[in-house]
């Protein structure tokens, strides 16, 4: 880990806020998203990795039977989450730790996901440093992320206008990250990523990619 990284900030009002915005607005991100995600998280193996679980929007990918382990520091998310791996009959292995340090063994994993947290964390080339180190040779990182725009496009002046506020509500939340640059400069041995954007009113989140980077 880092010098630089510290420990997650939990904020009294803005924890649960977001804790209860993702269980009420789940379902119509799902539904925007759920075409990239059938696609990138198809035929998942029986042990993932979750980046940012947060109140469980993955856990319908996961055959029931499944084993998740969880990275998830925000602990208002915590109660949601373990009642909705129950409720899909997903173990739930619940780790508050950061993706950046995820105390995982070197070379355990087979398969590690993310979606919409590589622009939240503090520091996304770490958090794709140290899912290489625990990915075992041949093993996969499934992604759905939302991104900066193109360079003088409206998304991108409205991005850069509403950064602050929009990282004020949602915990640090950057619509202006080059996620497919730093995933292709990660050091990957091969990475697939698919751009698309959606047509939600959140205009700043709508340039997304989708893909997966194997090991
Ligand atoms: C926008 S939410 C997305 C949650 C979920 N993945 C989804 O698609 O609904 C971002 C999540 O990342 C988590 N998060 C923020 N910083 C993190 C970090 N450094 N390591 C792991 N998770 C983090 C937040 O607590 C939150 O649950």
């Amino acid at each position: 880990m880092t010098d630089n990284i510290t420990a997650f900030e939990l904020h009294r009002a803005r924890g649960p806020f977001n804790a209860a915005f993702f269980s009420m607005m789940g379902p119509y991100i799902e539904w925007n998203v759920r075409r990239h995600k059938q696609r990138v998280f198809a035929d998942l193996p029986r042990t993932v990795v979750e980046l940012g679980s947060g109140v469980g929007a993955n856990l319908r990918y996961l055959r029931p039977g499944s084993t998740l382990i969880a990275i998830e520091p925000n602990l208002p998310m915590h109660r949601r989450l373990r009642a909705a791996a129950e409720r899909r009959g997903v173990h739930l292995d619940l780790r508050d730790r950061l993706a950046e340090d995820t105390g995982l063994p070197a070379g355990s994993a087979d398969g590690v996901i993310s979606s919409l947290v590589l622009c939240t964390v503090t520091d996304p080339a770490q958090v794709l440093t140290e899912v290489r180190r625990i990915l075992r040779p041949g093993g996969t990182f499934r992604f759905v992320e939302h991104v900066v725009a193109p360079a003088g496009s409206p998304t991108r002046a409205l991005q850069r206008a509403l950064r602050r506020p929009w990282a004020w509500t949602f915990e640090g939340c950057s619509c202006e990250r080059d996620l497919a640059g730093l995933l292709r400069a990660a050091g990957f041995a091969r990475v697939e990523i698919e751009p698309y954007r959606l047509h939600s009113p959140f205009i700043t989140f709508n340039t997304q990619i989708a893909g997966v980077a194997h090991a």
